[in-house]
């Protein structure tokens, strides 16, 4: 079996991945240092994946390992390599994503997010390992008022998170120009939302995030009160702010083509959006929760965020056509899966 290694796989995003990896027959293996994760999320992958042991699955190992520790990654890509089970390819999710902690501790971010990624190239290039597909943002895009962001836009990131990323996709670029048989793709994710559909994994609770969803969360368990709505004046049909929301399992299913695709194209540089190419108010988010899990989200308009912009929407064409992927789920399932992880968790 191939070989896969997820960093950052105990994550939100790299959990449900690595479901799909190992369900699609992939070895997986996983370097975390949980950061903003834990090790019992590796116990929760292995639930999810064991009663399909024998059809075809691959298996999952788990090394804590902080990957802007170079030599110790090094030690693990040679004791792979050395055992005949060299990793093949590399998604990149491990790194730091706070918005509000980049602007508060700009230098973290840069520290972490792009010494990790340096240290990961430098070990994949010494190992012959030459496939990697990295978590990329949509915050990277300059935004528009009302267009589907497409990959050829500007590039513009408002905040250090989102410059740290563009920093990694020039990264990128500049190794595979000088690296030829490397390949490599940018997957730039929009709102990744929802849970696994078992409820066993989904949004770490545990996590202090600001985000929609996960202050949803809150509301529901009764951490807070109610949801602030930050603005009510956007140019939207609502006044509310428009998201592409995605299930988090679309996108683990968008990394599956994105390495079946590297697997057999040829060597270069692409960037993909991964999103549905629709978006939602947040008032259309509050409504379709409330209605299909039968509950009621208090809410009150608040000043708007720094930062908002009211439109963020992907073209998504680039992945239709390219990785021969599309969104299955939709978006009352992405509250469904929600809701059903927040009354397991
Ligand atoms: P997450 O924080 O849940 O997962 C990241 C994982 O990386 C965590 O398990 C953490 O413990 C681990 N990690 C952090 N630093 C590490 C290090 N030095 N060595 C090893 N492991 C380390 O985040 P997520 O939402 O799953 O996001 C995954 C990736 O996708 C990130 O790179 C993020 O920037 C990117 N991304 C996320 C979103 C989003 O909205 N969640 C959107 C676009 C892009
Ligand atoms: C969505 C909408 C808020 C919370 C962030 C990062 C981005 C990317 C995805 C990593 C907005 C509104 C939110 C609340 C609200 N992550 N909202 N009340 O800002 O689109 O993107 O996550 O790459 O980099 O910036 O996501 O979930 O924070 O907000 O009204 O309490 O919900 O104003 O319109 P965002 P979000």
């Amino acid at each position: 079996m191939t070989l896969v290694l997820a960093t950052g796989g105990l994550g939100f995003i790299g959990s449900h991945t690595c479901v799909s990896l190992i369900e699609n027959g992939f070895d997986v293996l996983i370097l975390d240092s949980l950061e903003n994760s834990s090790e019992d999320i590796f116990y929760k992958i292995q639930e999810i994946t064991n009663h399909k042991i024998n059809v075809n699955c691959g298996k999952l190992f788990f090394i804590n390992c902080d990957i802007s520790d170079e030599i110790y990654l090094e030690e693990i890509f040679h004791d792979f390599y050395k055992n005949k089970n060299p990793i093949e390819s590399v998604i990149h999710f491990a790194g730091l994503k706070s918005v509000e902690e980049s602007v508060r501790d700009p230098l973290k971010y840069w520290d972490i997010n792009l010494r990790c990624t340096i240290n990961l190239l430098r070990v994949m290039r010494k190992y012959e390992c030459n496939k990697l597909v990295f978590s990329s943002s949509a915050t990277i895009y300059k935004p528009l008022k009302s267009k589907l962001l497409k990959e050829s836009f500007l590039l513009d990131p408002i905040n250090p998170y989102g410059r740290t990323k563009l920093t990694i996709e020039k990264i990128l670029f500049d190794f595979q120009s000088s690296y030829k048989n490397f390949k490599f793709i940018n997957l730039r994710y929009f709102n990744p939302v929802g849970a696994h559909s078992s409820g066993i994994i989904g949004e770490n609770p545990r996590i202090n995030s600001s985000n929609l969803f996960p202050v949803i969360g809150k509301v529901i368990r009764g951490e807070l009160e109610k949801l602030s709505i930050f603005g009510k004046d956007w140019p939207t049909i609502d006044g509310t702010c428009i998201r592409d929301y995605i299930h988090v399992m679309d996108l683990a299913d968008a990394h599956i083509s994105a390495l079946k695709f590297i697997a057999k194209s040829k060597p270069k540089f692409s960037s993909i959006n991964i999103g549905t190419g629709e978006g939602k108010t947040v008032l259309e988010v509050i409504n379709t929760y409330s209605k299909v899990n039968h509950i009621e989200i208090p809410y009150s308009f608040e000043e708007r965020r720094e930062g908002d912009t009211p439109f963020l929407v992907a073209d998504n064409r680039m992945a239709l056509k390219i990785l021969n992927w599309k969104p299955s789920r939709t978006f009352d399932q992405i509250c469904i899966d929600s809701f059903n992880f927040i009354n397991k968790n």
